[in-house]
């Protein structure tokens, strides 16, 4: 799937962190990409600004709850290049808060960033990856959706929901030669463990087998593997990328 060219992929949350990543690595592959957030980015205007990729790259300011939006976006995406190979679900948020403590919008915020999200986002894209009979969707979950963390009961559900559905999806949509996978991260230093207090840093460190934190860089290999052919009879799955602090 990789190796054609003019391949079309739309990254939610694809202006930061390991979004803005995956966006620049198919990039640089010669993919025609699309990504979408709430707010502007130092890599959206890298990017707008790159001449290499002048014409591959789109970006729109888009909140992934808005439902309405996000299906305009992607008949956008498919009147200008023609066709979308490639969905990846990673916009997400998450702020750790104890549960005694957890308003009816901070709940949410999460499912329907986290979860919802990414399944409209899905319902989006499919008729026309059914049309042409091929595509990959690939859904950012988390490790923290089959382990407890104190404090992150949201931000867990809406990660076990997206890979029961990551499952669920994969038999849904394998007959119309789609497959559905996704990628559990353990703990990365991005903007969204920032606020982390340094206990939580140093916990996933010395519970990390492999002895360090994760970097960026470390999720670029296993994403390009599901992008690739390498993958094409991988479906249903959830590929967990921690250094084996679940293990
Ligand atoms: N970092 C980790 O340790 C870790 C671990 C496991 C899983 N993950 C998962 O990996 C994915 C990427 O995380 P990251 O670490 O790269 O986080 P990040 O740096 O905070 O990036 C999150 C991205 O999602 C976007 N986003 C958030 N809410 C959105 C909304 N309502 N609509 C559209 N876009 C939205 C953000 O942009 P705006 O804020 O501008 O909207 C940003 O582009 C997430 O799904 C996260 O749950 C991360």
């Amino acid at each position: 799937m990789n190796n054609t060219p003019n391949m079309v992929a739309i990254i939610s949350g694809g202006t930061r962190g390991l979004g803005a990543a995956y966006a620049e690595v198919l990039l640089e592959r010669g993919w025609r990409v699309c990504v979408f957030a709430r707010r502007d980015s130092e890599f959206v205007q890298r990017a707008n600004a790159n001449p290499e990729w002048g014409g591959r790259f789109y970006s729109e300011q888009l909140d992934v709850r808005d439902s309405a939006g996000t299906k305009k976006l992607v008949q956008t995406v498919t009147d200008h290049w023609g066709q979308i190979d490639l969905l990846v679900n990673n916009a997400g948020i998450s702020f750790p808060m104890l549960i005694a403590l957890a308003t009816d919008e901070y709940l949410e915020a999460h499912l329907d960033t986290n979860l919802s999200g990414a399944i409209q986002m899905t319902r989006n894209v499919v008729q026309g990856m059914m049309a042409r009979r091929r595509g990959k969707i690939i859904n950012i979950t988390s490790v923290v959706g089959f382990r407890g963390y104190k404090g992150l009961a949201a931000y867990s559900a809406s990660k076990a929901g997206l890979d029961a559905a990551t499952r669920c999806l994969s038999r849904e949509l394998g007959p119309a030669g789609i497959t559905v996978n996704a990628i559990a991260p353990g703990f990365i230093p991005t903007e969204m463990t920032d606020h982390m207090p340094e206990d939580v840093r140093q916990w996933n460190l010395s519970n990390t087998p492999l002895g360090r934190l994760a970097t960026i860089e470390d999720y670029i290999p296993p994403f390009l593997f599901l992008v690739g052919d390498g993958s094409n009879f991988i479906t249903g799955q959830t590929l967990v990328v921690d250094g084996g602090l679940t293990a």
